[in-house]
């Protein structure tokens, strides 16, 4: 989300779609298959950032670094990807958003501890996370173009 369009006949564009070929391998056409999505999360939720702070201290900075920097293998790839800074998902992204991230994070978060937290636990750190510096995407002022733009799009 934050990197550079691969050029249409580059070697990485056919690798990729090689890739997603072979997730598709033996997937029906026009059903949803499971794991897709993230599950349901009650967004009437109301997020407390202080609260987060110290969920993401206690489970998550052991993997996301104490500044959400992540962390880098020796080859420079990073084994656990940063949260927020720089190299971040921009605020464009899905992940941007704090019941979006809230979903995501209650059912995958921590590392295969996926529904260990509670609902108001992942919102909580979700909007800690989300409303840290990242970079901006400035497309993301089109992405609303009827006006329904969710409560918690980033603007
Ligand atoms: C044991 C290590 C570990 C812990 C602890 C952990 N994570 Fe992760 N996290 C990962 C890894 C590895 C990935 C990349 C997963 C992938 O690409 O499939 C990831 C991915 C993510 C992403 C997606 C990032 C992106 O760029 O899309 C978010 C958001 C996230 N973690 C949030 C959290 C939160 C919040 C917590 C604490 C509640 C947490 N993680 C705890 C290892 C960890």
């Amino acid at each position: 989300m934050n990197g550079k369009g691969l050029p249409y006949d580059s070697e990485e564009m056919n690798n990729i779609l090689a890739y997603m070929q072979w997730l598709s391998i033996g997937v029906p056409t026009g059903v949803s298959v499971k794991g897709r999505g993230f599950g349901p999360l009650d967004q009437k939720l109301k997020p407390d950032a202080n609260h987060g702070k110290q969920v993401f201290s206690e489970k998550c900075a052991s993997c996301h670094g104490a500044g959400g920097e992540g962390v880098k293998l020796p080859t420079d790839a990073y084994i656990f990807p940063p949260l927020w800074g720089s190299n971040s998902f921009n605020d464009g992204a899905g992940m941007a958003r704090t019941y979006t991230a809230a979903a995501f994070v209650k059912h995958n978060m921590p590392l295969n501890q996926g529904g260990t937290l509670t609902d108001q636990e992942a919102v909580d750190v979700a909007e800690y996370f989300t409303h840290q510096p990242r970079p901006v995407y400035p497309g993301k002022l089109r992405d609303w173009p009827k006006g329904d733009k969710p409560k918690d799009a980033r603007s």
